[in-house]
């Protein structure tokens, strides 16, 4: 039975500044410290997942501007198999600017740049390995149709989880009915659903409004709180907690969530939904310990043993 977990996302080159506070609307503040890595959330998941030891493939994108290359290499250095990633003629690859503040905290702006050229044929040249997938993860960051025709392919074959960032207000519903979990953050679940503040009390009516939607099981994860999860056949919500810690950097823990969540669905298939879930949760805590996205992703051998009985 084939482990393989594969992305169709995004690649984003990411500016980030450090800050003591976010600045508000026309203020400028005073940076403290600023670094480049690399980002966009499908590859991010997918770089979590390898992390962890998976056998990964990304389908997705890139600029011909001075990163593409750079990216390239950076992926195939974590063994992720880069045969259908495309370097693309006369665009920029993907960009991100990040804010991030003294409590962990950011705001992102991103310009999908080579991204939107990912197309439903670049997914169906990898139609022999979608369909062998035994997780196919999929995001906002690139085109609905893309990733429908990914679900498509992938019918029937494993699991598929999209996760609906970022978020839109009005999402497709063919996205939500074809995906096995459809997976947000607190913030993206407010956009969503309407329901806002979200808190532990009303998540229970986002996870029924997002049911009528037409989506099979929902995840919302919940920072600090951890993550709360439901399935149409069995609505009841049921919370996940994570041990509470101060973080350095939040920014990229959803997608160490979702690389770590894939590679327990694949790895440890005999686990239930809230186990592989607590064990996610516990490696996106271990990330926002330390500054960044990718770079902050655990590896297999920095985290207990336990994890993986
Ligand atoms: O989820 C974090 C990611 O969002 C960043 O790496 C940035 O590239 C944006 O896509």
């Amino acid at each position: 039975m084939s482990k393989l977990i594969v992305v169709v996302g995004s690649c984003m080159v990411d500016f980030i500044s450090n800050v003591e506070r976010l600045p508000k609307a026309g203020e400028t503040v005073l940076g403290k410290e600023f670094k480049r890595s690399w980002g966009g959330k499908g590859a991010n998941q997918c770089v979590a997942a390898a992390k962890l030891g998976a056998s990964t493939m990304l389908i997705a994108s890139l600029g011909s501007d001075i990163f593409g290359e750079e990216y390239f290499q950076a992926l195939k250095s974590f063994n992720i198999d880069t045969k259908y990633i495309k370097l693309r003629k006369d665009i920029s690859s993907g960009v991100a600017q990040i804010i991030v503040d003294d409590n962990g905290d950011n705001k992102i702006v991103i310009v999908p740049g080579a991204n939107t050229l990912l197309s439903p044929a670049d997914v169906d040249e990898a139609e022999d390995t979608v369909r062998k997938a035994a997780v196919l993860l999929a995001q906002f960051e690139t085109s609905l149709e893309t990733t429908l025709r990914a679900l498509e392919l992938h019918k029937g074959h494993g699991i598929s989880i999209v996760n609906g960032a970022p978020a839109v207000a009005n999402p497709d519903l063919n996205v939500l009915k074809n995906c096995d979990i459809f997976c947000i953050n607190e913030t993206e679940a407010e956009v969503m659903s309407g329901i806002e503040p979200l808190t532990l009390k009303n998540t229970q009516e986002a996870l029924d409004k997002f049911f009528k939607l037409g989506c099979n099981t929902v995840i919302i994860t919940l920072g600090a709180e951890g993550a709360v999860f439901a399935s149409r056949d069995n609505p009841k919500m049921v919370h996940v907690p994570v041990e509470k810690v101060k973080p350095v950097d939040t920014t990229g823990a959803g997608d160490a969530f979702l690389g770590a969540l894939a590679y327990f669905i694949a790895y440890h298939p005999s686990l239930t939904l809230k186990e592989q879930i607590r064990r996610a949760c516990h490696v996106a805590k271990e990330s926002v310990l330390k500054a960044a996205t990718q770079a902050s992703f655990p590896m297999k051998e920095e985290l207990s043993k336990e994890l993986f009985l």
